[in-house]
C-alpha cells in the first residue's frame, strides 16, 4: 500500500474500521477526539496528513446527531490540515430513508447530508446499500455505491437450502433489489404489499404478488429498523401458506427492543452485514453476521489506485 494513504476511524464503529485497515494493510491513524462538558466535540489528527488520500470511516449509529457531528467536524479539520483528498467511508448512510418529498413541507434530510459533507470538505463518499440509489444523485462530488448483495446472498447459499424457496420482498420499494438476489440466487420471487399508515412502527402486510403456498419464504430487506415491516411481513406469508421463514437485510439498525421483537417472531434465521456495530450481549444464534470489511477495504484499494470500483460488485 502507498505511503500516501491515511484512514481515520471515528467513534461509530472501531470494529469494521479496524477490520478493514487490516485488509489494508495499514493502521488507523493516530487521533483524539474530546467531548467538552458543553457537548463541543475536538477532533485532532496526530498526524501529518499534507497531501495524503484520506478515508474517514463513521457509520450512522446511535448517538446519530453526534457521529454525524464529529464526521463533518473531522473532515474540516482535515482538509485544513491540507489533505490532497477525503473521501467519506460511510458503510450504512444517515439519513438514507429522507430522501423524498412525499408529504408537504417535509425535511429531505439525506439532501442535507450531501450539503453537509461537501460544505465541511469531502471530495469523495464511499457508502453501501443506499435506500434508493437516486441519493447519490444529491452529490456534486463522487459516490461510489458498494453492493453487499453478493456477499449476503454467499451466506445465505452455503447455510440455507434454497431449492424450495421463494425470495419475498418485505415492501414495493425492495422489488428492485430483489431482482439481484434473484439472479444471483436462481430463486422465484414474490412481492408483500405493505402499508404504513402512519410514522410508527405499525407496518402491515396486506397483499402479496407471487404464491409462497406449501414453499419456504426467504424475506428480504435493505435494512431492519424496529423489525415491525419483517415481523408483519413473516406472519402475512405463513397465513398464506409459506412453511418456513427466513430473512436478510443488510442493515441491521435493530432499534429499541426490535432483538426481542424478532427473537418472538416466526423468522427462524436471519442474515445481516456488520454496517451498523451490535450492539454487545445482543448476539443471538439465529443471526448470522457477515463482514463487508474487504469489500470496503478492496474499494478503498481501487479508489486510491485509480482502479475500477464497480467491478468488485461481480
Ligand atoms: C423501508 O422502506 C425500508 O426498506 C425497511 O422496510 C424499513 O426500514 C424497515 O423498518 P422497520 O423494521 O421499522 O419496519
Amino acid at each position: 500500500m502507498a505511503n500516501d494513504i491515511s484512514v481515520i476511524a471515528l467513534s461509530s464503529h472501531p470494529a469494521l474500521a479496524g477490520e478493514i485497515c487490516a485488509h489494508l494493510g495499514v493502521k488507523p491513524a493516530a487521533t483524539e477526539i474530546i467531548r467538552f462538558g458543553n457537548e463541543n466535540i475536538l477532533f485532532q489528527c496526530q498526524e501529518n496528513v499534507r497531501e495524503s488520500d484520506v478515508f474517514v470511516i463513521q457509520t450512522s449509529c446511535p448517538p446519530l446527531s453526534d457521529h454525524i457531528m464529529e464526521l463533518l467536524i473531522a473532515i474540516d479539520a482535515l482538509k485544513h490540515a491540507s489533505a490532497r483528498r477525503i473521501t467519506a467511508v460511510l458503510p450504512y448512510f444517515p439519513y438514507a430513508r429522507s430522501d423524498k418529498k412525499d408529504r408537504p413541507r417535509i425535511s429531505i434530510t439525506a439532501r442535507l447530508m450531501a450539503d453537509l459533507l461537501e460544505t465541511a470538505g469531502a471530495d469523495r463518499v464511499l457508502t453501501m446499500n443506499l435506500h434508493s440509489p437516486q441519493v447519490a444523485g444529491f452529490f456534486r462530488i463522487p459516490v461510489d455505491q458498494l453492493n453487499a448483495t453478493p456477499i449476503v446472498c454467499n451466506e445465505l447459499r452455503s447455510t440455507s437450502e434454497l431449492g424450495d424457496s421463494v425470495l419475498v420482498a418485505s415492501d414495493v420499494g425492495e422489488a428492485k433489489d430483489l431482482e439481484d438476489y434473484a439472479n444471483r440466487l436462481g430463486a422465484p420471487i414474490a412481492i408483500i404489499d405493505k402499508r404504513r399508515p402512519d410514522d410508527s412502527e405499525n407496518a402491515k402486510a396486506v397483499g402479496l404478488i407471487g404464491d409462497v403456498a406449501g414453499r419456504n419464504a426467504l424475506l428480504v430487506d435493505d435494512e431492519i429498523t424496529s423489525g415491525g415491516t419483517m415481523i408483519a411481513a413473516a406472519q402475512f406469508l405463513l397465513e398464506q401458506g409459506a412453511q418456513r421463514i427466513e430473512a436478510a437485510a443488510v442493515h441491521p439498525v435493530l432499534s429499541g427492543h426490535a432483538y426481542e421483537r424478532l427473537a418472538d417472531s416466526p423468522i427462524e434465521r436471519l442474515v445481516v452485514t456488520n454496517t451498523i456495530p451490535t450492539p454487545s450481549g445482543q448476539r443471538m444464534e439465529w443471526i448470522s453476521t457477515v463482514s463487508v470489511a474487504k469489500l470496503f477495504a478492496d474499494a478503498i484499494y481501487a479508489i486510491h489506485s485509480g482502479e475500477s470500483v464497480s467491478r468488485l460488485f461481480v
